[in-house]
């Protein structure tokens, strides 16, 4: 039998056999695999000194909910600060409205070079900056504008470090209709 027949005869097997109980299990085995190896090398890179119960995922915002943070952002300027900022782009939307600095703070490296990317391929990457730094551990004092897109149980704990630390003055939005909180912390 040459090697193209019995590839083929190979395939009608795979074709007609039903799954056992140990391909289910092998199939199982393998996804979980390479979710656990997508997990570790591409989103979980970051959190490796973030306490579990403050991880949160990479979601990005929808356009709708980018627009909804530039709808409310109307009439202030100045800085603006994306705590989690993905793949950038709630930062690179606030630039191109005119907020300025513009900076994102994130842990995945990944996600820090695709927003670099992002910007360069707009050419704005000279004006707005992507950090690779725990939110937590950074000093939001000088922030006059903040958005947030992290779970709700993170949030309580986010808005103890806000109301700390935010000046009067600052804004502090979170971008889903529902949710949205214009923070002024110490009124
Ligand atoms: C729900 S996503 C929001 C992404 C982006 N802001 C957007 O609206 O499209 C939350 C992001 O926060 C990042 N993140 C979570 N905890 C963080 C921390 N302590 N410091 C920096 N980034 C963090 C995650 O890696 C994830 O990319």
């Amino acid at each position: 039998m040459d090697d193209e027949s019995s590839t083929i005869e190979a395939f009608e097997e795979l074709k007609t056999r039903s799954l056992g109980a140990s391909d289910v299990a092998q199939i199982a085995a393998g996804t979980g695999l390479a979710v656990y190896a997508m997990w570790v090398g591409i989103l979980q890179p970051g959190f490796r000194r973030v306490p579990l119960k403050l991880q949160v995922p990479y979601i990005p915002a929808s356009t709708s909910q980018v627009r909804n943070v530039m709808t409310l952002l109307k009439g202030r300027k100045g800085s603006i600060v994306d705590l989690g900022s993905g793949d950038g782009r709630i930062v690179l939307e606030a630039y191109r409205h005119g907020f300025t600095p513009a900076v994102g703070f994130e842990l995945n490296p990944w996600l820090v070079y695709l927003s670099r990317f992002k910007a360069w391929r707009t050419g704005h990457h000279e004006k707005v900056s992507y950090r690779r730094e725990d939110f937590w551990k950074v000093d939001l004092s000088k922030c006059k504008n903040i958005t947030v897109f992290l779970a709700p149980s993170v949030l309580s704990l986010l808005q103890k470090k806000l109301l700390a630390e935010l000046p009067h003055d600052a804004l502090s939005l979170k971008p889903s209709p529902d949710i949205v909180s214009l923070q002024p912390p110490h009124a």
